[in-house]
């Protein structure tokens, strides 16, 4: 059904999303994860597919669920899974935005046996995943590649050192500063700030419509 998306704005595009947190295993009942409900990711892949591109999504564990024949979900558990199988489809994509709430440690060693409860102090040693948005910045041939975020302090002078070390083409600040936005919130206030160090911000929104908003301004900067 290609003729559908003719005439949308992101028609022919092929879209790459990460979502949601990564789960890293302890044993084979427990896990280090976080709170990310994968909202964000999900309503961009919603409305990029809307807007007529076809989407990837990459999604660590969320219990919400997609429904469009424009969108592929990849379903993934940890970090090294999500590194996986997000660089295997990076090639290929136009536009490639992640976010996904990836741990940034595993676990150094995964007891094969449910651990069992002895001394009074226990120690887990972690590791560092893989930086999959660093990677991607490292590979980036003509993709468009954004970033999220998350800071409570420096905000904007964090999210600008993100952007140049990662070589993205945008990065989109979530404001933690605003009770509404973040984690398990329906709402969320964003500045995307380019390459060229433009920021726009926005008004406290729902998720969905900070989906559009990020959208439209990539959107704008891949036509330009
Ligand atoms: N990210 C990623 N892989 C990781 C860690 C982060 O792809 N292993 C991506 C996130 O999806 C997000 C961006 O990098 O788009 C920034 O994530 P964030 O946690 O804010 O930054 P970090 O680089 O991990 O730095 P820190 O947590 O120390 O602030
Ligand atoms: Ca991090």
């Amino acid at each position: 059904n290609d003729h559908l998306g003719k005439g949308l704005p992101l028609c022919g595009k092929k879209v790459l999303i990460t979502a949601g947190p990564t789960y890293e295993a302890i044993d084979p009942v427990r896990f280090i994860g976080n709170h990310s409900s994968g909202l964000m990711g999900y309503e961009l892949a919603k409305n990029a597919a809307n807007l007529g591109a076809k989407v990837f999504l990459v999604s660590g564990p969320s219990h919400l669920s997609v429904q469009h024949t424009q969108i592929d979900l990849v379903k993934v558990t940890s970090a090294d899974e999500m590194y996986n199988a997000t660089v295997a489809l990076y090639p290929e994509m136009d536009i490639v935005i992640c976010a996904a709430a990836v741990a940034d440690y595993r676990p150094k060693l995964v007891a094969e046996q449910k651990i069992k409860k002895t001394s009074e102090e226990f120690t887990i040693t972690l590791v560092k995943n893989k930086d999959i948005l660093f990677s991607l910045g490292e590979m980036k041939k003509e993709q468009f590649l954004v970033g999220f975020a998350l800071e409570t302090e420096n905000e904007v002078e964090n999210a600008i050192g993100k952007l140049k070390r990662k070589n993205l083409d945008a990065i989109v600040l979530n404001s933690m500063n605003d009770s509404g936005a973040g984690f398990g919130k329906l709402t969320n206030k964003i500045s995307f700030i380019d390459k060229n160090l433009d920021i726009k911000t926005f008004e406290l929104k729902t998720k969905a419509e900070v989906a559009l908003d990020i959208l439209n301004e990539i959107k704008n900067r891949i036509h330009a």
